[in-house]
């Protein structure tokens, strides 16, 4: 069988560059060979670089409050065909990023091409992070898109201003009542009524701590239901800084490795996982 590893080269959603390197990190370690090799899996490589990769601010692309709108806007379209084009023919779809923002891209394409494969269900999400990404372009204080992810392909930000997001349509969006977030530990007052408003599943690393992460997971996948596909995203600052200090927006009192190693084969085991986000690695730091 296939794997599709699409490489998302891309931080303009961030407010540094060096994330748009992460995905070469990653390859370098060879990784994917062993993958090939062990797994007998066929790798499918997608590399995406985006002209304006890096997170320069052009301010002629600023929408509103949105930093780089037009740029973010034009990878995470190419993102979400990408992803699209390999779900929808069963492969399992793992997007290395790039920063978060590139989420608009994954969440969007998969949730498209499992709809389609199976019309009567909806796809699960969770959201392994330090942070909710889900402010809106009215309630986001830095204006950066990586924060935002959420909000876009749950249809809680309204997608189309002065044409940016504007080819985001109903197929794309998911259903709010299968997300469940882990790890979350940096949040926006403004997310947290967001998150409340919305009746969202959030574990925080509080109830990590308190319950453990395989009684989290279980939790987790039974909010999800069985038979339902899962789409993970995975950002890496949802580690604590000991293990991931490479990233743009570390935040202490995170997952040891060994409990983002469990989560990891958790979800695995669920039998359910469709799709894999990597993100917010940063070489650079
Ligand atoms: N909540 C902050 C914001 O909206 C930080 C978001 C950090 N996101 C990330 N993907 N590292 O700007
Ligand atoms: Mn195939
Ligand atoms: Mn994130
Ligand atoms: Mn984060």
């Amino acid at each position: 069988s296939h794997l599709a590893v699409i490489a998302a080269k891309f931080s303009c959603g961030a407010p540094r560059s060096g994330a748009e390197k992460g995905p070469e990190a990653i390859m370098k370690t060879g990784l994917f060979k062993e993958i090939e090799e062990k797994a007998k899996l066929t790798v499918i490589l997608d590399e995406l670089c985006h002209p304006n990769h890096g997170s320069i601010v052009l301010s002629d692309s600023d929408v509103g409050n949105m930093k780089n709108a037009r740029e973010v806007s034009e990878a995470a379209k190419r993102i979400s065909n990408s992803v699209y084009q390999q779900a929808r023919i069963g492969h399992f779809v793992l997007t290395l990023g790039g920063d978060h923002s590139i989420g608009i891209g994954t969440v969007s394409g998969t949730t498209k091409a499992l709809r389609e494969r199976f019309p009567s269900r909806d796809l699960g999400v969770i959201w392994i992070d330090a942070h909710a990404d889900i402010n809106t372009p009215d309630t986001s204080l830095s204006g950066r898109l990586h924060g935002m992810p959420v909000a876009f392909v749950s249809g809680i930000a309204k997608s189309a201003q002065k044409g940016k997001f504007d080819w985001l349509e109903k197929d794309h969006m998911i259903n709010l009542h299968k997300f469940v977030y882990i790890g979350l530990r940096d949040v926006d007052e403004a997310e947290w009524e967001i998150i409340e408003r919305y009746g969202i599943k959030a574990f925080s690393m509080e109830d990590v701590t308190k319950y453990g992460v395989n009684k989290i997971m279980d939790l987790a996948l039974d909010h999800i239901g069985s038979e339902t596909p899962i789409h993970a995203s995975y950002d890496i600052d949802s580690l604590d800084p000991e293990w991931a200090p490479s990233t743009g927006f570390p935040v202490c009192s995170g997952l040891s490795l060994d409990e983002g190693l469990l989560i990891a084969r958790r979800l695995h085991e669920s039998g359910n996982l469709v799709a894999l986000d990597l993100v917010e690695i940063n070489p650079e730091i």
